[in-house]
């Protein structure tokens, strides 16, 4: 049994790619206002390491007011098939202009436009206002390379409590809690 416990969200994680149907990166990340209240919403996780765990989105967006306000959040993993859910909490810091920059150049040329195309969160008129404002972004780059939007970028949440949780028979589920303890972790069950 890994007993760091990056190294088992990784044997989890690609166990869930071979189980899941769609989108076995996919987490719930919730975070809240500068006076504590909460949002949460499915966001794709994009890197992984020691650090933390990375996602992508639009600073302006409404997570991105509540991180800049209040960086802290937590996110949740949830394997249906495997009947699994990790859960993670800690502070949030932005990722470097560069670690954007190469992950942006990575997506397909209708998500880089769609990015500039979408203002986050913000009301938006009508669906024709959104199709016409994509065309206007396709238009603009046209032959060329579709560059990072100045606020689209991402963060990293650096987690100081990791717990994995497992299904059992009789609701005897199994809970291993992870906590940040100076440079390593320390490690204990929980009742479920
Ligand atoms: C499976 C799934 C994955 C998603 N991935 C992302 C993502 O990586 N980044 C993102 O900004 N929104 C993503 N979304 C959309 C968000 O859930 C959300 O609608 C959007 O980011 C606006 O959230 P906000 O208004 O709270 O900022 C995803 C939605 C789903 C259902």
């Amino acid at each position: 049994m890994a007993d760091d416990p990056h190294a088992l969200f990784e044997e989890w994680l690609a166990e869930a790619r071979l189980a899941e149907p769609n989108d076995p990166t996919a987490m719930a990340l919730a975070t809240a206002d500068a006076e504590g209240r909460p949002s949460v919403r499915m966001v794709l996780m994009k890197g992984h390491d020691e650090r933390g765990f990375v996602f992508y989105t639009n600073l302006d967006s409404r997570k991105g007011g509540e991180l800049a306000a209040n960086p802290g959040a937590a996110l949740l993993f949830h394997w249906k098939s495997l009947r699994r859910q990790v859960r993670i909490e800690g502070p949030v810091e932005p990722v470097t202009e560069a670690e954007a920059d190469a992950y942006f150049a990575t997506r397909a040329r209708d998500s880089q436009l769609g990015a500039w195309a979408s203002d986050q969160s913000r009301p938006l008129e009508s669906r024709a206002a959104f199709e016409a404002r994509y065309e206007e972004v396709r238009n603009r780059f046209e032959g060329r390379d579709v560059p990072r939007p100045p606020r689209w970028s991402g963060w990293r949440v650096k987690p100081e409590r990791i717990e994995f949780w497992s299904d059992r028979a009789h609701r005897l589920h199994e809970r291993r809690l992870f906590a940040r303890s100076g440079e390593g972790w320390s490690e204990g069950l929980l009742y479920p």
